[in-house]
């Protein structure tokens, strides 16, 4: 290994002179050490029969000197020394045990930082082969979805039947829909934290949100209701982000219950600050549903990626994702379900506009919401 010692950190400022920064050690002494895998102790070192070959030793006018390895079984990460050419001072057997001590230590943690970096090297490698696997097998699944829309389209233009073209493109249309979703939820989990605030307007975001769902539940027969508190001012989001976060809870929802009596429900409400209970205003979103509800033990487990219940019908990214746009809101996600009950899914967000319109009231650097979370 390369011995030739280099500064790293000064404890005073570092000096101009180059020659002055360059670490004069005794290479002759610092190879015996790691060549044999010992504390070298050396109080007369001009005299050393050890290191006769070398000139290092006359030429830095070195006396006594110790030096330790740094290895652990057989890997060398380096050695410690340390010499004084002062004519009367030598280094003792007690300096140089100590000094073997703190080798043998310092090699075991560096081996022990390798090992963990090794290893979370593999974990990330894992981790990556699973999410791959992940995508590609619900891409799979909805490119068929398209090839089979696309098939049943051909066929009905081929006979002149556009029925049966048109029941081909809703197939193409509704996985044209889907991995339009699926790319949007990838895209905002892997996206930097930053979000874009702006003032919005609740009830047309919402009703946006409802319009994509309507032919959905239209076909299904489910009801879909909207109820946005008409007092509410304009409140401090990521337009884009929470279209995403309330599409993702509304689908669950739609998908959740049964066709013919399923009822769905989003409520949002503006809740003022009302100090000292409530420090800021809160905009509350819920979702509630008359499905079939998720049973108590999987509540914190729907939030994780990639977990489903939907088979090739579903990816398991689209709570993931709604988390992390209410954590970036610096709100919070709660579930209230029980299995056979519905489920209602609450958003709570930091919602003063004041505050996000005014400079000097910002407390976080760029890519902190202007206000601060809720706990
Ligand atoms: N309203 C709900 N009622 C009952 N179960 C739900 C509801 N919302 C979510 N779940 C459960 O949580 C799981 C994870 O939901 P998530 O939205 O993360 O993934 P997905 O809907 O399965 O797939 P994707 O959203 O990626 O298409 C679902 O598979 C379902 O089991
Ligand atoms: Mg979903």
């Amino acid at each position: 290994i390369d011995m030739t010692p280099a500064v790293v950190k000064y404890a005073t400022v570092p000096p101009e002179d180059d020659d002055e920064a360059t670490i004069h050690v005794s290479k002759t002494i610092l190879t015996h050490c790691v060549r044999e895998g010992e504390g070298i102790l050396s109080s007369n070192a001009q005299a050393d029969p050890r290191f006769q070959a070398g000139d290092s030793v006359a030429r830095y006018n070195i006396r006594s000197a110790i030096c330790s390895p740094i290895t652990f079984g057989d890997r060398t990460f380096g050695a410690i020394y340390i010499d004084s050419s002062i004519a009367n001072y030598t280094f003792t057997p007690e300096q140089l045990a100590l000094m073997n001590a703190i080798g043998a230590h310092t090699a075991l943690a560096l081996a022990n930082a390798e090992q963990t970096a090794r290893r979370l090297q593999t974990e990330r490698l894992a981790a990556i082969g699973e999410t791959v696997a992940s995508l590609s097998h619900s891409i799979k699944n909805i490119l068929q979805g398209l090839r089979g829309g696309a098939d049943v389209v051909e066929m009905g233009l081929d006979k002149g039947d556009i029925k049966v073209a048109r029941g081909g493109w809703e197939i193409l249309r509704r996985n044209l829909d889907r991995i339009v979703t699926l790319t949007m939820n990838m895209l905002a989990f892997s996206r930097p934290k930053h979000v874009e605030l702006e003032p919005t307007n609740m009830s047309p975001l919402i009703r946006e949100c409802a319009s994509l769902l309507s032919d959905y539940c239209e076909q299904n027969s489910i009801a879909l209701m909207i109820d946005v508190d008409p007092e509410m001012p304009p409140v401090a989001l990521d337009q884009n982000l929470m279209h995403q976060a309330l599409m993702n809870l509304m689908t669950n929802a739609v998908e959740a219950v049964e066709p013919g009596d399923g009822v769905v429900s989003v409520r949002v409400r503006y809740h003022e600050a009302s100090r000292p209970k409530r420090r800021r205003p809160v905009l509350e979103i819920s979702v509630i549903d008359n499905g079939p509800g998720i049973p108590k033990r999987k509540i914190n487990w729907i939030f994780e990626p990639f977990h489903t219940t939907k088979g090739i019908k579903g990816t398991g990214l689209g709570l993931a994702v709604t988390k992390r746009i209410v954590n970036d809101h610096k709100g919070r996600i709660v579930v209230e379900s029980a299995e056979g009950k519905g489920a209602a899914f609450r958003v709570l967000i930091p919602a003063d506009l004041d505050e996000h319109a005014d400079p000097s009231a910002t407390d976080g650097g760029p890519g902190t919401p202007r206000f601060g979370g809720l706990s």
